[in-house]
């Protein structure tokens, strides 16, 4: 994977791309060799990232917390943006709905000064809506991108290259998601799971 590029992993569900990716984060043991480009760093959204944030602090001092420097005068833009306006960002974390939470780890992760961001199903609790703010940022966000997903949607006009996790292989397939689709002669990625 160059640098630059925005990729997807797609396959079943138990093929290993949660797998492989924690292999890249260093987060489970591996045979072989794993190089990372140079000056590569890391954001990852997990696939339980939501579950991971301080259920004790406000959405606000979520935020607060990670914003370093400049960005800083931005809080409030950002979370606006992210629909967590006037009121909203003084909720705490515990009483955040699936979506919210996944909304605010994903605002915690633009953060983050890298060049590389590998998210595991990051819309898996999200809206039309706050999918569609974060597939901008994505868009706009000039590092790589690794992400896996089953969002058809999602991933139309956001990846130029898709990983297939299947019968034990990897197969590169340059091209965005809807010419993978053509190829598998399917219509969504969820039929992967009847189609081998
Ligand atoms: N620590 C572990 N010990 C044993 N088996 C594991 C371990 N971690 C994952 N597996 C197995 O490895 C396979 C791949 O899991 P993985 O989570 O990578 O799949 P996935 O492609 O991300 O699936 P999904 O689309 O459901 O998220 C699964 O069969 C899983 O049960
Ligand atoms: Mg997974």
């Amino acid at each position: 994977i160059e640098r630059g590029e925005k990729v997807v992993f797609v396959g079943k569900n138990g093929e290993g791309k949660s797998t492989l990716v924690k292999c890249i984060m260093g987060e489970t043991k591996f045979d072989g060799t794993l190089t990372l480009g140079h000056n590569v760093m890391i954001g990852y959204f997990a696939q339980n990232q939501a579950s991971l944030l301080d259920e004790e602090l406000t959405v606000f001092q979520t935020i607060d917390d990670v914003a370093k420097g400049d960005i800083r005068t931005k809080i409030k833009d950002i979370l606006g943006a992210f629909m967590f306006g006037g009121e909203n960002s003084a909720k705490k974390v515990k009483v955040l709905s699936g979506g919210e939470r996944t909304r605010l780890a994903m605002i915690k992760l633009l953060l983050e000064s890298v060049n590389l961001l590998i998210l595991d199903e990051p819309t898996n609790h999200l809206d039309l809506k706050t999918k569609d703010i974060l597939k901008t940022a994505l868009k706009e966000f000039d590092g790589t991108l690794i992400v896996v997903s089953h969002d058809r949607d999602f991933l139309n006009g956001l990846v130029d290259k898709v990983y297939e996790f299947g019968n034990k292989r990897v197969i590169e397939h340059l091209g965005g998601i809807y010419d993978f689709l053509e190829k598998k002669r399917i219509d969504n990625l969820r039929e992967l799971e009847r189609n081998n």
